[in-house]
């Protein structure tokens, strides 16, 4: 057994929060100890993230501070491991030597036994190849500050291309994990304590396509997997990320409707309100496509939480364009919207366009976005004040003195003033006050 002391920075998506659980269990079954404080590890291990230049420079900026410690005493060590060790690590690791690792998300499980040799010394090297290979990290995920809540992916890797998101290239192809595979790791979770599970992918609902032909049976879905997932006993909300427009299905729709603990939340990202922004972003739907999907979720499910992601000021995207995402939110009224400004990423098809628009334009375009979203927010929040609503405490540390927070069924931060051993548990609470991000309430 080793004696020794691992940090693990998660940034990125929750595939990365998820990479990062994995890791944790596998470095302290190799007998290392986790510590919350880089200076006080002998290997840092960064999960990264390559989605926007500013995910990137942030942890450039985190990288460039290990120099002093690193001068005087070698230590710590650090792995470069995820989307952006993949997109530029071997560059990264000659500008900061005390990078010792890089490894790809594909090369997840040859991670514990790198960092534990780049200890004598040693530069260790490992960028995925071929897109279809894979070297996964077999690991039951622990998760770090909230045991109740647990992420699973489903499936790795995106075959969307969209013509903006470096997933694909990093992330290799799209590749569903099995059935058995999921169902173990989702019953071994709930054994453990966890009450929430959610399964992840960047398009959960293409899941078991890839098994056409594959020893699964060719209907084996999402759906079925949902509903496999619900019916581990103990499981007390069941949630999913991400959804595709293009593959939202009615059959995932009857499973929310008839299993109780599926949370009545989704994700559904809509990128773009412009029929030709979106034709040229490679969504393969159109607006008007997009807005019966959302009828119909309503319909199905009127109490549901709907949430979404925007780009603005993709390539090309004209004033009116622009208005016609505004248009779109205002007329979806989604409780939150993930909004971004467009950032070219080096290697993608939108990224090599003559037409950028400028940075400050797109900053604009941004903050107008986000202050009309921020209103409807606001909006709906406030529509939920005198009810009272189920919330599962989070294990974090209080947001403010004596604050607690939660999460009500449709994944809304609900902050309560609750003593700490409140957390991980569920208790009814009545809504106080609103604001865009987050509900107030007190416990009955
Ligand atoms: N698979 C999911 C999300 C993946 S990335 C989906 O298809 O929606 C998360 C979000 O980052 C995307 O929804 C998108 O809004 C944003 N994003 C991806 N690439 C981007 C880029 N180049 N510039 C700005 N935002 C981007
Ligand atoms: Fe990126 Fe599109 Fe895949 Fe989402 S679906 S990860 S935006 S390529
Ligand atoms: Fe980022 Fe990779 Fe996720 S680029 S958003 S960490 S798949």
């Amino acid at each position: 057994m080793v004696d020794r002391v691992f940090c693990i920075k998660v940034y990125g998506c929750q595939m990365n929060a998820y990479d990062g659980d994995r890791l944790r269990g596998a470095m302290t079954g190799l007998g290392w100890t986790e510590s919350d404080d880089v200076m006080d590890a002998d290997a840092v291990i960064f999960v990264t993230c390559s989605i926007r230049d500013k995910a990137e420079q942030k942890v450039i900026s985190e990288l460039g501070r290990f120099r002093p410690s690193w001068e005087k005493n070698r230590r710590p060590k650090v792995a470069l491991v995820g989307c952006m060790a993949q997109r530029t690590g071997a560059d990264l690791a000659r500008r900061f030597p005390w990078i010792r690792v890089v490894a790809g998300p594909r090369s997840l499980g040859d991670v514990p036994a790198l960092v534990a040799e780049s200890m004598d010394g040693g530069l260790f090297l490992r960028l995925d190849g071929d897109p279809s290979e894979r070297a996964d990290l077999e690991c039951a995920p622990v998760p770090k500050n909230n045991p109740h809540k647990a992420f699973i992916t489903i499936a790795h890797g995106c075959d969307q291309f969209c013509s903006y998101c470096i997933v694909p290239y990093v992330r290799g192809r799209f590749a569903s994990r099995s059935r058995e595979d999921v169902l173990n790791e989702a019953g071994g979770l709930v054994s453990r304590g966890a009450l929430e599970i959610t399964l992840i992918g960047q398009n959960v609902n293409t899941y078991g396509r890839d098994f056409d032909g594959g020893g699964y049976g060719k209907r084996y879905r999402f759906a079925d997997l949902l509903d496999d997932v619900s019916n581990i006993k103990g499981l007390m909300r069941l949630r999913f990320t991400t959804s595709h427009p293009v593959d939202f299905s009615g059959d995932i729709l009857d499973v929310m409707k008839c299993r109780p603990n599926v949370c009545p939340g989704i994700n559904l990202p809509v990128q773009a309100g412009s029929d030709k922004v979106l034709r040229e972003m490679n969504r393969k739907y159109t607006r008007a496509e997009y807005l019966s999907t959302v009828e119909k979720i309503r319909a199905a499910l009127p109490e549901v939480g709907l949430t979404t992601d925007l780009i603005v000021g993709f390539p090309g995207e004209s004033e009116e364009e622009f208005e016609e995402s505004v248009s779109l939110i205002e007329e979806t009224r989604f409780d939150l919207v993930h909004t971004a400004a467009y950032s070219p990423r080096e290697g993608t098809p939108a990224a090599a366009r003559a037409d950028q628009i400028e940075r400050p334009e797109r900053a604009r375009r941004l903050s107008k976005i986000n202050e009309i979203q921020s209103r409807i927010s606001s909006e709906i929040n406030r529509t939920q004040t005198g009810r009272v609503l189920e919330v599962l405490f989070d294990e974090a540390a209080p947001k403010g003195e004596g604050l607690l927070q939660g999460r009500t069924v449709t994944d809304k931060v609900v902050l309560v003033r609750a003593p700490a051993e409140m957390a991980g548990r569920f208790r009814p609470v009545r809504i106080t006050g609103a604001g865009p991000w987050c509900l107030e309430g007190e416990l009955l």
